[in-house]
């Protein structure tokens, strides 16, 4: 019997929990939607439109239009529902979330906006659809907001909206790192689950060769689920900063999902305790037994 592997064991069955829901957020319309790794803001979208020629082509309400070419201040709340009302016409949902196995999108509601009689803290999502739960699925905004635009049947192209072409190469970047880290949640899941029954196993053994075994398991699950949380946080951090850079001035924001980073790092550092706890359970149940065997009296 070995109490102690309580604690180890415990610690594996949170991380276990934790990264089975790192894969599993919003893989189905509403579960963890909050947990996202990014989500974009595209209510916005078409902001640098409103004095192309473009806008001729889009179907918009003529006082829509009118509102646009008297109203000179570009700040003012009249611009701001036009801009709401070209996006809301190419067709394109307020915001798209991605998630590592499938992307959702929706509405704000109220509104996208925060105005006087609606404060930002009022704004909720409202999930219209999710795509598949796919493996090895990687967000891709440009084909979403591509394949959009075409299924709106309306005469804009990502050209038009002066898409930036710095958002598809980075986009492209973060392509293998997303697959990747979809590939070490598997693994550090398998892990983690093989550290738990080893854990568990230990609790009814005491031999040093039962805490060795527990070391090697953790040490491999811990390196599988820090990675792929490194790798996720990359993602999360690198693509967001991307896209806000690139995509302001064509009114695109994105949101970090730092809901996902906390569960994903809350697994990692339940597995380093573990570790931890395994790596001093060896130590001191090999000094434990070296006590004990100086204390054999010897006969002749
Ligand atoms: C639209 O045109 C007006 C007047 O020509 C100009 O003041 C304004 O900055 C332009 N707005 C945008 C978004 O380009
Ligand atoms: C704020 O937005 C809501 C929802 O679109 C709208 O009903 C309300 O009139 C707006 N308030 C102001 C002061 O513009
Ligand atoms: C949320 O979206 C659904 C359709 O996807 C719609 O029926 C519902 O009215 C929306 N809710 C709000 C508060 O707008
Ligand atoms: C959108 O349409 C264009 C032209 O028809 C086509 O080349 C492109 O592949 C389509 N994009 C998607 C994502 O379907
Ligand atoms: C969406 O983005 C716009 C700017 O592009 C911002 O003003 C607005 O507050 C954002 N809305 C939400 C709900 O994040």
């Amino acid at each position: 019997m070995r109490p102690t592997a309580v604690i180890p064991a415990l610690c594996c069955a949170v991380a276990l929990v934790l990264s089975f829901l790192c894969l599993f957020a919003g893989h189905k319309k509403g579960f963890m939607e909050d947990y996202h790794m990014l989500t974009l803001n595209t209510s916005q979208l078409g902001t640098n439109l409103l004095n192309s020629s473009i806008l001729d082509s889009l179907p918009l309400p003529d006082d829509v239009r009118n509102v646009f070419d008297t109203v000179q201040d570009q700040f003012g709340d009249e611009v701001n529902d036009v801009v709401l009302q070209v996006a809301d016409s190419l067709g394109v949902a307020d915001f798209y979330s991605a998630h590592l196995l499938d992307y959702c999108w929706g509405d704000y509601v109220p509104t996208p906006l925060p105005n006087a009689t609606v404060s930002s803290d009022a704004i909720h999502k409202n999930l219209t659809a999710c795509s598949p739960a796919k493996a090895m699925f990687y967000f891709n905004p440009n084909e979403i907001i591509e394949r959009t635009l075409n299924e709106s049947g309306v005469d804009v192209t990502l050209d038009d909206l002066q898409w930036p072409d710095d958002i598809q190469t980075g986009i492209d970047a973060l392509r293998i790192i997303q697959r990747t880290a979809f590939v070490l949640y598997c693994i550090a899941i398998a892990l983690i689950g093989i550290s738990l029954l080893v854990s568990a196993a230990a609790l009814f053994t005491s031999g040093r060769l039962s805490a060795c075994l527990n070391v090697m398991v953790s040490v491999l699950a811990f390196l599988a689920i820090g990675l792929a949380s490194a790798l996720v946080t990359a993602v999360i951090v690198k693509g967001g900063d991307l896209i806000n850079e690139y995509g302001d001035e064509i009114g695109l924001e994105a949101h970090k999902g730092s809901k996902f980073m906390a569960i994903t790092w809350g697994a990692t550092a339940a597995m380093l305790v573990a570790l931890v706890d395994w790596c001093l359970e060896t130590c001191i149940g090999h000094r434990r037994r070296k006590h004990a065997y100086s204390g054999v009296p010897k006969h002749g």
